[in-house]
């Protein structure tokens, strides 16, 4: 199987955990772009989504699924989405679209954070894959700099704006042995919005696409 069918099938076995009649959460990216094309097929059966981004938002209006507000919900009995990286203990980093914002909001909400990805994104130790950071425009350098002394290389993401009017600084070079510790201590940076670890809320299932077929990790 190519990485796009792998993609394509995790996001078709995630249709299982929507409760038909509510509102599901929709993560970024190109496989919460399967699950997105998934769902459509019981559009007629769910009361719509919550979005994670602009782009999710447009992808799932194309389909003729409604999407809320996040203000006008309060209930989220299950948000999907993708991650550029994840362990066996469920930590996560995401961003690698620049929504995880938005996106750690949605999961904030929801009572269920489904993972879906291919294979390849399963690491022992967070890390490779740069850490993305959102940041006021204002505090970029300042923030850039604390992120150094944390041990990090940031880079910039040139050209790109998140949704939220900010930047992103991708952060090369670590090895998150402590990701719950290393995610408070990012926050607590001035000027950082949010960064991309997703481990005190981590994911309670993820569904791994594998050449033997859709593995499930965690608890169901
Ligand atoms: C978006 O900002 C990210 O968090 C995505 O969920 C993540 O990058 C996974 O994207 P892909 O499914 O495209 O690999």
């Amino acid at each position: 199987m190519t990485q796009d069918e792998l993609k394509q099938a995790v996001g078709r076995a995630a249709l299982k955990y929507v409760v038909e009649g509510e509102i599901v959460g929709v993560g970024t990216g190109s496989t919460a772009n399967c699950f997105i094309d998934a769902l459509a097929g019981m559009k007629d059966r769910i009361k719509g989504a919550v979005a994670s981004s602009e782009a999710t938002r447009k992808r799932l209006e194309g389909h003729g699924i409604p999407v809320f507000d996040l203000n006008d919900v309060s209930d989220i009995p299950v948000y999907v989405d993708g991650a550029d990286e994840i362990t066996v203990e469920m930590h996560m980093i995401k961003g690698g679209g620049g929504a995880q914002t938005r996106e750690k909001i949605v999961a904030a909400v929801a009572r269920q954070f489904v993972c879906i990805a291919d294979g390849s994104k399963l690491v022992p130790v967070l890390g490779k894959f740069p850490l993305p950071v959102e940041v006021i425009p204002m505090a970029r350098a300042q923030v850039a700099r604390e992120l150094a002394r944390l041990g990090g290389s940031p880079v910039l993401r040139e050209g790109f704006v998140t949704d939220n009017g900010n930047l992103i600084l991708d952060v090369h070079g670590l090895e998150i042995v402590d990701p719950v510790g290393l995610e408070t201590r990012i926050d607590q940076i001035v000027g950082v919005v949010t960064n991309g670890l997703f481990a005190r809320r981590p994911a309670d299932v993820c569904l791994l696409g594998t050449a033997t077929g859709v593995q499930t990790l965690g608890r169901e």
